[in-house]
């Protein structure tokens, strides 16, 4: 089985710094993730950061450990974390996802309590991936 942890933190970056911000992640993420068999996406948009962790449970918990320590953000809450029997983002060490109408509505309601933010999670991890298979045909 496949651990795969959906969480969403806020950047410490002013506005203007956040796509510079997300490039020095993605240069340091990409590489790292392939040598411990880490896949995912990463989402940013309104100063809000929401990533997908897919591996190993070490792994995925290995990376958390250093992410919940980086001063580039805070209040990380992780949304979910399950077992799935196949990834999600097999071809991405990290995938970058531009921000969307349909994403930025869900990444909103995450926070709902139950059912209503679980469906959420649901959703948004199957747009991410949608999104990032778009940008793969490009
Ligand atoms: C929003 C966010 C997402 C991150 N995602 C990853 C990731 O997927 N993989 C990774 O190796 N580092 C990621 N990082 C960076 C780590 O927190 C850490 O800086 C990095 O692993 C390098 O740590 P070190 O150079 O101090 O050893 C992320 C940081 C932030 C703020």
């Amino acid at each position: 089985m496949i651990t795969s942890l959906l969480y969403t933190s806020k950047s410490t970056a002013a506005a203007a710094d956040i796509p510079a911000q997300v490039e020095h992640i993605l240069a340091v993420a990409r590489p790292r993730n392939l040598s411990l068999g880490v896949t995912g996406a990463l989402f940013a948009d309104r100063g809000l950061y929401a990533q997908v962790l897919e591996g190993s449970r070490e792994s995925v918990d290995v990376l958390m450990d250093y992410i919940d320590r980086d001063p580039r953000h805070n209040g990380i809450a992780i949304v979910r974390d399950r077992q799935i029997s196949a990834r999600q983002f097999a071809n991405w060490s990290m995938a970058h996802v531009p921000p969307s109408r349909a994403l930025d509505e869900l990444l909103d309601a995450l926070a709902l309590p139950g059912e209503a933010g679980e469906g959420a999670a649901a959703r948004f991890v199957e747009t991410l991936r949608h999104s990032a298979s778009a940008l793969l045909r490009l």
